[in-house]
């Protein structure tokens, strides 16, 4: 609809710089460059690399989903830009190049949380997000379980892992069998040949004692590790397919199980599965299973909007609009550890909000200075 919020969004919080237009729900464009290729020599992603490489691209990527968008970046409604959790330089790229468009443009700047957004972006795909949804996030960088009664303001965490991401464990188990970075695509696509049950490896944290909601995948990706060194060792061939079958079996079975837990304790009967992770095909098989025998609705985004992009940055800056916000600050900093419960950065004395309606609001752009821009 035409009176909907028109909000562009930008992600850099790792190697995608990414630049999404939408308009409320609908996705307008979704424009990536990705370093991913200059990391993968390194084995994971090269801070400075992705900095450098998020500069080069950010206006060709901006002017692209504008291009793609067939939109005006003065018809905007606000500019949103992931504040954190990330790496620190690549955030201060896309928050620098966010200030200086909604500063030039005269719009109001949004500085959301990246894991929010992770969530959000599924409205683009199934409509408004039930309140409230259980989400599982499961990502390089985060794996957890949050309980959102509202997606702009209220998101609550459930549990998380105690050590490695569900990503990281994909990642490293990849490099173990030197299948490049990153792992988690390769070993999905072997693991379709391979056989899951052909070896028992651990499920972690999934004792009688054990944190009901939290994850741990450290044990695993030792006894994957320890187990493929025995068989060199002895110098028998690694079945490669039936370990990464095995392996993503002992992951995605602890995800959907402890996800659907989730839901049944809290009596929330939506699951959404967000982050890098939910690309992967058998997680989303099984928590498909699983979630229909316990009476729960799922909902998992197409593979390219799990996966870091600019859209679901967009998507999370259009809810703030609609439902009145208060716009951040123009001395908005990245905050690499931004904590999950901090859907956006609010800025200090916007009482007023800068709700929908409210785009040229030339008080906020006035009161800067020029010198905390670049702050
Ligand atoms: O959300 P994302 O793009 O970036 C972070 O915020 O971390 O997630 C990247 C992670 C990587 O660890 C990658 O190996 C994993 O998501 N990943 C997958 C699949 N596609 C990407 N893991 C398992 N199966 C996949 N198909
Ligand atoms: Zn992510």
């Amino acid at each position: 609809m035409a009176d909907e919020p028109l909000v562009l969004g930008i992600e850099t919080s790792c190697d995608e710089t990414g630049v999404g237009i939408v308009r409320g729900t609908t996705l307008l464009a979704d424009s990536i460059a990705s370093s991913v290729d200059e990391h993968a020599r390194f084995g994971g992603v090269v801070p400075e690399v992705a900095s450098r490489a998020h500069l080069e691209a950010m206006v060709p990527t901006v002017e692209r989903a504008l291009k793609e968008a067939g939109v005006s970046a003065r018809d905007l409604d606000g500019i949103a830009v992931t504040a954190g959790p990330g790496l620190a330089g690549a955030l201060l790229v896309g928050v620098s190049a966010a200030k200086a468009y909604a500063y030039a443009l005269g719009k109001p700047l949004y500085g959301v949380n990246h894991l929010a957004s992770h969530i959000c972006v599924d409205q683009l795909e199934h409509g408004p997000l039930p309140e409230p949804t259980m989400a599982l996030l499961v990502s390089g960088g985060h794996s957890s379980l949050l309980l959102a009664p509202d997606i702009t303001a209220d998101v609550r965490p459930m549990g998380a892992t105690i050590d490695d991401a569900a990503g990281e464990a994909f990642d490293k188990i990849a490099r173990v069998l030197q299948l490049g970075f990153p792992g988690g695509p390769v070993i999905d696509r072997l693991a379709r040949e391979g056989d899951p049950a052909a070896i028992a490896f651990p499920r972690g944290l999934t004792g009688p004692r054990d944190a009901p909601y939290d994850f741990s995948f450290s044990g695993l990706k030792t006894s994957v590790a320890r187990w493929i060194e025995a068989k060199r060792a002895a110098g028998e061939d690694v079945p490669v397919r039936d370990v990464a079958a095995s392996f993503q079996e002992a992951v995605v079975d602890v995800l959907t199980r402890k996800a659907v837990r989730a839901c049944k304790d809290e009596g929330v009967d939506h699951l959404m599965i967000g982050g890098g992770v939910a690309a992967n095909s058998r997680l989303r098989a099984l928590a498909a299973d699983r979630c229909e025998r316990a009476g729960i609705r799922l909902r998992v985004p197409r593979p390219g909007l799990c996966t870091d992009n600019g859209a679901m940055v967009a998507a999370l800056g259009a809810e703030m609009v609609a439902r009145n916000r208060p716009a951040s600050d123009w001395d908005l900093s990245a905050d690499s550890s931004l904590p999950v419960t901090e859907t956006h950065v609010p800025g200090q004395g916007h009482a007023h909000g800068h709700g929908h309606g409210h785009t040229h609001d030339h008080d906020h752009v006035h009161e800067v200075s020029k010198d905390n821009l670049y702050s």
